[in-house]
């Protein structure tokens, strides 16, 4: 987490740097700061909350904005609360070099107690005052540049970082370096001016031409001379590869929504076109991926398929064991990235593991990762993000093409991964002979309308909106769905907890007798799936049993419903399809809802309390 942005070349570096970090601002908005060097002097502004709050500050002095160098950053605390002394960038002790910094030093204790024993003194909290005295201390013992310093300070620390530092003494460089946290350097023309970002959002508007560090790499940007990459622990020299950017300017904006959550969940039907394209051949009969068509031996003789995931996403992976169990007939077991690293896990290199992640660099999941292939596991990953991290770290993989997800609560992530993961259980099923040709075909044929259908539910908003109002003043709700209904019943619970704040639990809904049933009440509402092909009967009892603990029920039913309809206080309708793929719908008018009802509470949508985008820290 934490967004880092800088320039140096021959612009006008403040709002650069600030309209950069707004972009930024879904990775962590806690607190924020700018240093701009206007050829003689650092002007650093911090404070905490978010880059406007920062912006009172420096449109109150102007010269605060004025120099063709910057660096800023925003914050997702981690070591040292959300203030304006925590807030980055940080000076070194004799204020000549400045730092940037997102992830974790590990040891920062021991190297800042060394540090105090040679007479420095911290202002901040943080782990990154720590390096940046520690980088300042290499430079004085070695006698070296800054570079070297930044390197061999480097290989002192444990933990995740990227990093942009500045020497004021040598004005027309910047030292960039990773390690579990992604950096992206921006090239302009003629190396007359360089960017560097936590992605590549904040640069799009001035070149497509993008460096993305390795980790363990560093790099040394100099005006006039351009960039040389280096591997941190030996020093090797790396031809630094670069990428022309697809990414477009209107794909990063609101583009007349309110709020890009409600854009996002409006784009659902592209994404999940786009998410198709080149793959689903429903003329042809068939699905094209050459991701699985080059590795099928591996699924198809796999002893199981491991889905690894955090949040939104192992909530895919979780529709994702139904889909392979269902239509593959391959055993599946859904983990949490974060449990899967550390328990010590059985794993042999005949699994599978699928990793599913929309940043891309979640950095429990990039463990998990890792630790899988060191035992041989052969991986597979399911991005959204073109070149991020667990895409390059993963041996084999697809992206969900959902195009860049802004609202820090994930949903067009959410259907698209769902969509790549039907997509390969139906190819598997039928690799293998478990799904009839018939079955296949059929499954393409309603696949295809899914987006029309999508698209069909986002008109009936009023509706969802119009319950939203009933109920936004709950404090307690339920989320009830079975089979492939019960991931969505998580995920509708996450929605509405993470941007409005009030607590929601998902369950399978045969599992509310065994607990949560005790919180039923008239002040309880309950949103229960219930499809007409999923378990009906059963759900329907399970509505029964709500009902006569004078439960407040809202329903998503299929199109015509009219056995839940009697029961229930409010049906939302979502179009008819096959079971299997009803995830896709009944979870729009979920997220519709819990959007509604965080705006109603004045919730800020986007960027929820505590919370980032993109989670690089364990
Ligand atoms: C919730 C949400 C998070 C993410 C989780 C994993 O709306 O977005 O729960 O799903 O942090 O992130 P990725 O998918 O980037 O690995």
């Amino acid at each position: 987490m934490c967004g880092i942005s800088a320039y140096i070349g021959y612009r006008d570096a403040y709002p650069i740097v600030i309209n950069g970090l707004k972009r930024l601002e879904y990775r962590g908005y806690d607190s924020s700061g700018v240093m701009i060097y206007d050829g003689e002097k650092m002007h650093l502004s911090k404070t905490k909350g978010k880059v406007s709050d920062l912006e009172k500050i420096t449109d109150a002095e102007e010269e605060r904005k004025v120099g063709k160098i910057g660096m800023g950053h925003t914050r997702w605390a981690t070591h040292g609360v959300p203030n304006d002394v925590n807030s980055h960038p940080h000076y070194s002790q004799s204020g000549e070099l400045v730092i940037v910094h997102n992830g974790i030093i590990e040891n920062y204790d021991t190297i800042k107690k060394e540090l105090i024993s040679r007479g420095y003194i911290f202002k901040s909290d943080t782990d990154t005052e720590v390096l940046v005295n520690l980088i300042e201390e290499v430079k004085k013992t070695e006698g070296c540049k800054l570079g070297k310093a930044v390197q061999l300070a480097l290989t002192n620390v444990v933990g995740a970082y990227a990093i942009t530092v500045f020497d004021k003494n040598r004005p027309n460089e910047i030292v960039v370096a990773r390690l579990g946290s992604p950096i992206a350097i921006g090239v302009g023309q003629g190396n007359k001016e360089f960017f560097v970002a936590s992605d590549a959002s904040p640069f799009l508007e001035y070149t497509k031409n993008a460096i993305y560090l390795e980790d363990e790499e560093m790099a040394v940007i100099k005006l006039d001379k351009g960039i040389k990459v280096f591997k941190i622990n030996d020093d090797s020299k790396v031809e630094p590869t670069i990428q022309k950017l697809q990414m477009s300017l209107d794909q990063i904006e609101k583009g007349g929504f309110d709020h890009f959550m409600l854009k996002e969940i409006h784009e659902q039907p592209k994404a999940i076109t786009d998410t198709f394209r080149g793959r689903m051949l429903v003329e042809e009969n068939m699905i094209k991926m050459s991701s699985i068509d080059d590795n099928l031996d591996k699924f198809l003789n796999a002893n199981r398929i491991i889905i690894i995931a955090c949040g939104t996403s192992w909530h895919a992976g979780l529709v994702g064991e139904y889909l392979f169990e269902d239509m593959a007939r391959i055993p599946v077991e859904v983990e949490y990235a974060s449990e899967f690293r550390y328990r010590n896990p059985i794993i042999t290199n005949k699994d599978v593991v699928i990793a599913i992640s929309q940043s891309g660099e979640t950095a429990d999941t990039l463990a998990a990762i890792k630790l899988a292939k060191s035992k041989g596991a052969f991986v597979y990953g399911v991005c959204n993000v073109v070149g991020s991290s667990i895409a390059r770290e993963t041996h084999s993989g697809a992206y969900t093409h959902a195009g860049p997800e802004i609202g820090v609560a994930s949903t067009k992530a959410f259907t698209t991964q769902i969509t790549v993961l039907t997509l390969i259980a139906l190819k598997l099923g039928k690799a293998n002979g478990s799904l009839a040709d018939h079955t296949f075909k059929d499954y393409l044929k309603k696949m295809q309308l899914i987006p029309r259908q999508v698209e069909k539910l986002l008109k009936i908003d009023e509706h969802v909106k119009s319950i939203a109002a009933v109920y936004k003043d709950a404090t307690n709700c339920l989320y009830l769905g079975r089979g492939f209904n019960f991931p969505v019943a998580l995920e509708g619970a996450l929605k509405l907890k993470e941007i409005s704040y009030i607590h929601a639990e998902g369950y399978p809904a045969a599992e509310m007798k065994h607990g949560p049933i005790a919180l039923i009440d008239e002040n309880m509402p309950i949103f229960v799936i219930a499809t007409n092909r999923g378990h009906y009967e059963k759900v329907v009892s399970n509505i029964q049993e709500i009902k006569s603990r004078a439960g407040k029920i809202i329903a998503v039913v299929t199109e015509g419903d009219t056995q839940v309809r009697e029961i229930a206080d409010h049906v939302i309708e979502v179009p008819d399809t096959e079971e299997a793929l009803t995830p896709l719908l009944t979870t729009i008018p979920l997220q519709l809802l819990s959007y509604h009802i965080a705006v109603m509470l004045g919730k800020n949508v986007d960027q929820p309390r505590n919370l980032a985008k993109s989670v690089t820290v364990e």
